[in-house]
């Protein structure tokens, strides 16, 4: 599968076996790619019961489990050769508000091997670039839309700060690794449905009729701008590769 982040967690854990895989905050990406390695069988976590049943039943080769981190006893007692964080730091906002600086610790007793967290860096403060200014204002626009429709945003963090949770959190680093992005003009509708989606909720009509005239005004710009510049070449992603102190390095040994 073409992917630079997962690409690069291949390239980091090279030859040793996967073993069995948790995915601890699970998607469609995430999956396919976990179901494309030689594992033992995989589980994959989400918070969210739709897409739980949405990804349930298509992968018969794993198990599927909808309950959140924040449950003591979600998944207790099992233990997996490679955890897999995709994504989840930013999206526990949205499931577990403040729970961010507790995940590592939670995640820590289920990690036998390696854990490979991967997140984007928060938008805030970024530079002024052109491309920079779009993607902030239609990040803007959309967890505003959120907000009014009485949604919870992702909350990002920098690569920084995860280090330092992983370290505070019973782990040894790695590896840290920061990845530009360059996205395309798709992820300007993509983003941008995302607010849509929010608008019914939005109590005052007058106001979520002017969103979406802004939406609509925001799309034509902004999908113009990335076309005319082979995309919005903007941001971080990061990866940071982590094991728990005070165990063997061999995976296949927990
Ligand atoms: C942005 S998605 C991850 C993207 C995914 N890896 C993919 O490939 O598409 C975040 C996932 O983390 C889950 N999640 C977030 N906070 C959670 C929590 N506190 N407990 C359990 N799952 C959580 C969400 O339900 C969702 O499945």
């Amino acid at each position: 599968m073409a992917d630079t982040l997962f690409d690069f967690i291949e390239h980091l854990q090279g030859e040793q076996p996967w073993g069995r895989v948790l995915d601890a905050g699970t998607g469609s990406h995430s999956l396919a790619w976990i179901e494309s390695l030689a594992t033992d069988g995989w589980v994959a976590v989400t918070g969210d019961p739709r897409e739980g049943r949405r990804l349930e039943g298509r992968h018969p080769d794993g198990r599927m489990v909808v309950g959140n981190w924040t449950d003591e006893a979600l998944l207790a007692g099992e233990r997996f050769e490679t955890v897999i964080a995709d994504y989840l730091l930013g999206a526990v906002e949205g499931f577990a508000p403040s729970f961010q600086t507790r995940l590592f610790e939670r995640l820590r007793p289920h990690v036998g091997g390696m854990l490979y967290a991967v997140g984007l860096a928060p938008y805030e403060p970024g530079p002024e670039t052109p491309a920079g200014r779009v993607v902030r204002r239609i990040a803007r626009l959309r967890d505003a839309c959120i907000l009014l429709g009485g949604g919870r945003c992702y909350r990002e963090y920098p690569i920084d700060w995860v280090r330092h949770a992983l370290e505070r959190s019973g782990y040894e680093i790695v590896e840290a690794r920061s990845f530009p992005i360059r996205y395309g003009a798709d992820f300007v509708g993509q983003q941008l449905r995302v607010g849509m989606r929010y608008l019914p909720s939005v109590e005052n009509r007058g106001l979520a009729r002017a969103l979406a005239r802004e939406i609509g005004r925001m799309r034509r710009e902004a999908t113009a701008f990335a076309r005319a510049n082979g995309g919005l070449a903007f941001g971080e992603d990061w990866i940071v590769a982590a094991r728990p102190t005070g165990r063997s390095a061999d995976p296949t040994s927990s």
